[in-house]
């Protein structure tokens, strides 16, 4: 059958072409238009756009052409009214149906999302009215306008049995109001009465803007632990009635055939819209909190229900942008919520997908920060957010790691939290970061407690937490650096070992920490001559060094030397290698002193004044 008209472009208009497009195929963006390689021809330059605002797509290499419809159609191998389907429920579009059952059930849908826009809008004069003015009273003293009321469609419920249901009834039928959750039977009274009552409301949308559900409020200073008011003692209100002889603070709407808490995000069709501008997307606990944001220039602010984030509302936010802003309140429930948010995405992780973690001062949420200290405030908090991968990182080692045993314990926690990712390469990834992080922390926790304490202020980003110095001047100096550079080189290309191990082999630093490192390298050498990078790092920590291998490997030291640093190919720091030689040929003559009498110190033989002796006659630099 035909869909109705208007059904089809609705359909266009809501879906993003270049979002199905770019499930299949990679995207890259040129002005107004995006670019890739064509799915329906094999090729090597991308011949394939995407205009977005037309809403087609074209190949110029095969001639395909068409627009959403006709893509699913092609890509997916289906027929015309199941491409429809698929597009309309990853919108969220009910698609029209045309069988009396199916005409039946969406009829009755129309008329729930009916009963709930005339409920709403009951609210609204509720709250505008005067028997609002206590609940408006509240609002304002929260620092809400009549603007903001508006926007938000905020509303009152009277304090009364039946006031909805009464205002209702001629145009709804009683089953119906049940059904949209607005009134309710208790089991031992023959008549229905109104769910929410003497409550601010906060309606709840969908994601195309229609209201599914409501939340609503108590008026302050009535909080769950005041004496229950008489309806409340008598069961009436909300959920059943035992459950409410103390009032909950917020209550929302039962589920109903059109609201699934659990597939909802409260401020959802205003965040898209906002992220269109500019993606971003900024998760909160509360109603009040996405207000607030949202008021103070935060347009992507959404939150779920009272409940842990699900998976459907993972993807939801994900849609909004590719590294969502958790933004829990400080104290131990919000920080418990953000632990459940963290595992319920990490088997949902995917290449530029995650999640990123706002620390709020302890005490607030977005909503009371924003109006103690402004919304500058709010964006600092939200700047330094930490990555996913941090806060696992900070979870998992809240607990000291200072024994061999407990590294291995942390090492198996940190495992089983990376293969909950279903990713491969993201899991990878992890598994090399944790790796990384653990080397640095146990070097960390060695050396100077200032170190360590920077090491663990994840906040800041490791590459900036050593500001590069400037070369030193002075020849000891000089020499010093010369000589950490040669070890970082050798410890992040050991090949060098292999290739120049005579050369190696003869070297002496007057610096004891790296002539103990040297020799043990050589050590290591000896027993196993083609060690990586890797592993060589790993030997020696396992034997105690990790201090100063750290220290080496800092950006402190690599900073001097670009062809030291991992990445760097191997005839490049085969380059400076020979140069560093070079170096220490000219310097090298006074250090070479400095260990020849710190030598004859120490052993004061026949043997050791023979060899040191021609060293100690010569002048050292000058
Ligand atoms: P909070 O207790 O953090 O409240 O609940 P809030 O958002 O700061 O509210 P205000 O500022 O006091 O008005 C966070 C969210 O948890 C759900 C609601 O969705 C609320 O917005 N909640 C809270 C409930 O569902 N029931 C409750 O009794 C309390
Ligand atoms: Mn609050």
């Amino acid at each position: 059958m035909a869909f109705p008209s208007g059904f089809l472009d609705e359909l266009r208009s809501r879906v993003s072409l270049a979002e199905v497009v770019g499930r299949r195929v990679n995207l890259q963006k040129r002005g107004r238009e995006y670019m890739g390689l064509c799915p329906f021809h094999k090729e090597k330059t991308p011949s394939f756009h995407v205009v977005e605002d037309k809403g087609f797509y074209h190949c110029f290499g095969c001639g395909a052409h068409g627009d959403v419809i006709g893509f699913a159609m092609q890509t997916q191998n289906l027929g015309f009214r199941e491409a429809v389907e698929e597009l309309a429920r990853a919108a969220g579009l009910d698609v029209p149906r045309d069988t009396p059952q199916e005409r039946e059930r969406d009829q009755r849908r129309a008329t729930l999302y009916g009963a709930l826009a005339a409920a709403a809008a009951q609210f609204e004069a509720n709250l505008a009215g005067p028997k609002g003015s206590a609940a408006r009273a509240y609002l304002e003293g929260r620092g809400l306008d009549g603007e903001t009321m508006r926007r938000f469609r905020l509303g009152y419920a009277l304090d009364a049995r039946d006031g909805l249901k009464r205002a209702l009834a001629k145009d709804f039928p009683e089953p119906l109001l049940i059904e949209a959750g607005l009134v309710r039977k208790a089991e031992d009274r023959p008549e229905a009465y109104d769910y929410f009552r003497d409550r601010i409301i906060f309606p709840i949308s969908d994601r195309r803007g229609q209201i599914i559900a409501f939340g609503g409020r108590l008026i302050e200073p009535a909080l769950a632990a005041a004496p229950p008011t008489p309806l409340a003692r008598a069961g009436l209100e909300g959920g059943s009635p035992r459950e409410n002889r103390h009032r909950p603070k917020y209550l929302n709407s039962p589920e109903t055939p059109v609201f699934q808490k659990g597939r909802v995000l409260y401020g959802w069709p205003a965040a898209r819209a906002a992220a269109a501008r500019e993606p971003s997307a900024i998760v909160t606990e509360g109603y009040m909190d996405v207000i607030a944001l949202q008021r103070a220039g935060f347009g992507t602010a959404v939150a779920p229900l009272g409940t842990a984030l699900t998976e459907h509302q993972l993807e939801e936010v994900w849609k909004l942008a590719p590294e969502p802003i958790l933004c829990f309140d400080g104290d131990a429930a919000g920080q418990r919520a953000a632990g459940r948010a963290l595992d319920r995405a990490l088997p949902l992780l995917k290449a530029g997908r995650s999640l990123r973690f706002a620390i709020m001062p302890d005490g607030d949420d977005p909503d009371t920060l924003i109006a103690r200290l402004g919304a500058a405030a709010m964006r600092d908090v939200l700047e330094q957010a930490r990555p996913l991968v941090e806060s696992l990182w900070t979870s998992e080692t809240a607990r000291p790691f200072d024994t061999p045993e407990r590294r291995a314990a942390l090492e198996a926690r940190l495992e089983t939290r990376v293969r909950q990712i279903a990713d491969r390469a993201v899991q990878d990834h992890y598994r090399r970061f944790f790796k990384e992080r653990l080397f640095q922390a146990l070097s960390g926790q060695r050396t100077d407690k200032r170190r360590q304490k920077r090491a663990f202020d994840v906040r800041r980003p490791l590459s900036v937490v050593h500001p590069p110095e400037p070369p030193p001047r002075d020849p000891a100096l000089l020499q010093r650096r010369n000589a950490e550079i040669r070890l970082a080189l050798v410890l992040n290309h050991p090949f060098i070992l292999s290739e120049y191990i005579e050369e190696v082999s003869a070297y002496r630093f007057a610096d004891r920490e790296l002539d103990r490192l040297l020799r043990e390298i050589l050590r290591i050498h000896a027993l196993t001559p083609d060690l990586d990078a890797a592993s060589l790092k790993f030997h020696l920590s396992q034997h105690g060094f990790d201090s100063v291998v750290s220290r080496l490997l800092s950006p402190q030291v690599l900073t001097h030397a670009a062809f030291a640093r991992p990445e760097a190919e191997p005839d490049a720091a085969r380059e400076g290698w020979l140069e560093l030689a070079n170096q220490i040929a000219e310097l090298g003559k006074s250090e070479d002193k400095a260990v020849a009498e710190r030598d004859l110190a120490a052993d004061m033989s026949l043997e050791t004044w023979e060899r040191t002796q021609p060293l100690l006659e010569r002048k050292g630099v000058d």
